[in-house]
């Protein structure tokens, strides 16, 4: 059945168009290419017009007609915000870690006596499907209550094949009930299993030889990454586990420098990854290679909040020409948030960005940084209608009144979701 929308007198439409080729870049990120009194016409879940009220009225008359009326005077409309960094499918919590570094231990100390990722892997690996299926369902609700309308997710709290396939196949199942729409990457190489720690090579073969090409088969992920970190994978057995992956067809994505300096970034250039993440200690010959080689920079600073550490420098790596993205990291160890708005805030007060560049890293750059581009985060004729709609008078007001929701209404594919800040029952279903 075909439905449509009207979405009219918006204070500001924020389309952030342009940029769907290539990511935005440099200034490029400042322009949001708002439209004042703005209007969107979208039908069977596609935008069919973008303008100000007055225009889209005087064309599409009958249409508007026949569609649902929204009006969103007084409010911001963006695209859907989009999560391009998510550790989504994961069972249980950490606060026992948290208050453990608040008493002076470090992330890495606690990783290598066994907890940390090891210890989510524990309870991942104990977890039915129907357990993991219910935690991350919750995740997704939030998210869509927070304005985030396409996330993607990792693996690597399996770390064996049959449960990193369980919580692929989590994550497909979760695609494929729920509206919000999930890109799914491996990532097996997130840590050395403890029991494997003496001979960490033979653990990186595994992933090689068995957990890449039983995904690939299984059509379970669209991207490879690897945690590539002193203790955790060399940048050698990093590139082995990406190149593998590449021969599958997995695009390469990468956990670079988060702890310290080790080369990430560089070698992202190298393989050819979508974006490195992360990034907080990357070099300023490695952002250099990354800008050559069009690699995105996710930038997640949640997680520098989160473990007390320096933020990534988005403003030189801005003003170098890396395409920046920005994403929660949700995840129980390194980042318990699903706000992307709090990020979005972070970016602003704590990495130098501005106001405009925190919305384009998480919409156009956040698709482009997960190969969505051609379908989501713009609002453009053809493209999907994954929308937003705030309650603040500006897009500036976004990132200045922090650590709240400002999200009024969401709409996915055309349909309305989140009505007044509420999840809607049709949004815990798929209809497409
Ligand atoms: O992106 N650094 C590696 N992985 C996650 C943290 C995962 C965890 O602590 O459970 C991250 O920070
Ligand atoms: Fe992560």
């Amino acid at each position: 059945m075909s439905e449509s929308i009207f979405i009219k007198h918006a204070a500001q439409l924020v389309t952030v168009s342009g940029h769907t080729e290539n990511p935005a870049k440099r200034d490029g990120m400042r322009e949001l290419n708002c439209i004042e009194d703005g209007a969107l016409l979208a039908t069977d879940g596609k935008i069919i017009a973008v303008g100000t009220t007055e225009g889209i009225q005087t064309k599409y008359e009958n249409e508007i007609n026949q569609a649902k009326q929204i009006n969103a005077s007084g409010k911001v409309v963006s695209p859907g915000l989009i999560d391009p960094h998510t550790h989504l499918v994961h069972a249980g919590t950490r606060e026992n870690e948290y208050a453990m570094r608040l008493k002076g231990k470090t992330y890495m100390d606690i990783m290598n006596q066994g907890g940390g990722i090891h210890a989510t892997t524990r309870a991942t690996q104990q977890a039915d499907v129907d357990q993991l299926y219910q935690e991350s369902k919750q995740r997704l609700d939030t998210f869509l209550v927070n304005g985030v309308t396409t996330v993607e997710a990792k693996s690597g709290y399996g770390l064996t094949t049959e449960h990193e396939i369980k919580q692929l196949e989590v994550s497909q199942h979760l695609n494929e009930n729920h509206v919000m729409d999930i890109v799914s990457t491996f990532m097996g190489a997130h840590a050395v299993p403890v029991e494997e720690k003496a001979n960490p090579d033979a653990f990186v073969d595994r992933v090689i030889s068995e957990m890449i090409p039983e995904v690939a088969k299984r059509k379970l992920a669209q991207f490879n990454d690897v945690f590539c970190e002193r203790g955790v994978f060399t940048p050698e057995q990093s590139r082995r586990i990406l190149e593998a992956g590449k021969e599958f067809g997995l695009i390469p994505k990468i956990h670079a420098d988060e702890i310290e300096p080790y080369g990430g970034a560089e070698l992202a250039a190298a393989v050819g990854a979508v974006s490195a993440d992360h990034l907080l200690k990357a070099s300023d010959e490695g952002i250099r290679q990354m800008a050559d080689q069009d690699v995105i920079g996710v930038l997640l600073p949640g997680t520098a909040f989160f473990l007390m550490a320096e933020f990534a420098q988005a403003r030189k790596m801005i003003d170098q020409g890396l395409a920046v993205a920005l994403s929660t990291d949700a995840n129980p160890g390194s980042s318990p948030t699903l706000s992307l708005q709090f990020i979005m805030n972070l970016g602003c007060l704590k990495m130098g960005m501005t106001p405009e560049e925190v919305i384009t890293a998480t919409t156009i750059n956040a698709a482009h940084a997960i190969g969505r581009a051609n379908q989501i985060g713009s609002l453009e004729i053809g493209k999907q209608a994954d929308i937003t709609i705030f309650d603040v008078p500006n897009y500036l007001t976004l990132s200045y009144q922090y650590g709240m929701n400002h999200v009024d209404t969401v709409i996915k594919c055309g349909q309305v979701v989140v009505e007044d800040g509420n999840l809607q029952t049709r949004a815990l279903k798929k209809v497409r």
